[in-house]
């Protein structure tokens, strides 16, 4: 691979690479959930005046050492899958730790656990990858991510747990509705950008609907 490939090239061959690797996943981790995050980073990056490259790569590769998805991946020290692909093509050393950096920051680890950005291109690839995570969009990944870990929709027995260690949210295995308290509807106060918080509002409005219906439909009060 040339070591001259310019800014496009490199975010034309990652899209690629990141394309090939999860074309086959159904727990909501999919191609076209990476390529709404990365379309929403953009225009966040955009409005808010972000490093576009740092973040277009970063949410690109965002998921690929998942610990959803690469349960025996070291996340705390290590992206084995992301900073191969970023050395394989040859992307600067100072490039490659930023774009890391960013990832190490992106994803949400528990209900009372705090996940603070360290720079604005972090900011931005944490509140896309969170946007995804509510409205409708996340209302279809939450469930299509209990079904592939076989968990049940809803226990009316059940009780959300409110996570103080990241440890203690990796092995929660309620029912999806739990996740809403756990983690969905959350996120609106999480968020980093103003643009975010915006978009955030509606499709949080969006998910009390659905779970007003959802428990309408049970004979159940809230
Ligand atoms: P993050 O890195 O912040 O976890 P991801 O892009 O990896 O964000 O997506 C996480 C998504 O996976 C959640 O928004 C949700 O849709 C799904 N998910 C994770 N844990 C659960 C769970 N316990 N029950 C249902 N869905 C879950
Ligand atoms: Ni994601």
């Amino acid at each position: 691979m040339p070591i001259t490939m310019n800014h496009q090239e490199i975010v034309d061959k990652t899209v690629a690479h990141v394309k090939s690797l999860c074309e086959t996943d159904s727990t909501g981790h999919d191609w076209w959930h990476i390529y709404r995050v990365w379309q929403t980073a953009k225009s966040l990056a955009k409005a808010e005046g972000a490093n576009l490259f740092l973040v277009e790569m970063a949410a690109l590769l965002h998921d690929t050492d998942d610990w959803k998805l690469a349960p025996n991946t070291n996340i705390e020290t290590m992206l084995p899958n992301a900073s191969g692909w970023l050395e394989s093509i040859k992307l600067s050393e100072t490039l490659q730790h930023e774009v890391l950096h960013i990832i190490n920051q992106v994803s949400f680890k528990g209900a009372g656990v705090d996940t603070p950005t360290s720079s604005i291109e972090a900011a931005v690839v944490q509140d896309a990858d969170r946007l995804d995570a509510i409205g409708a969009i996340g209302v279809a990944r939450a469930f299509a991510y209990g079904g592939a870990k076989s968990r049940i929709l809803f226990n009316p027995e059940g009780k959300p747990t409110m996570h103080q260690s990241f440890e203690e949210y990796k092995q929660s295995n309620g029912d999806t509705i739990s996740h809403f308290y756990e983690k969905l509807l959350l996120l609106k106060d999480r968020m980093n950008t103003q643009t975010a918080k915006e978009l955030a509002q509606q499709r949080h409005d969006f998910m009390e609907q659905f779970l007003d219906q959802f428990y309408g439909e049970w004979g159940i009060e809230r």
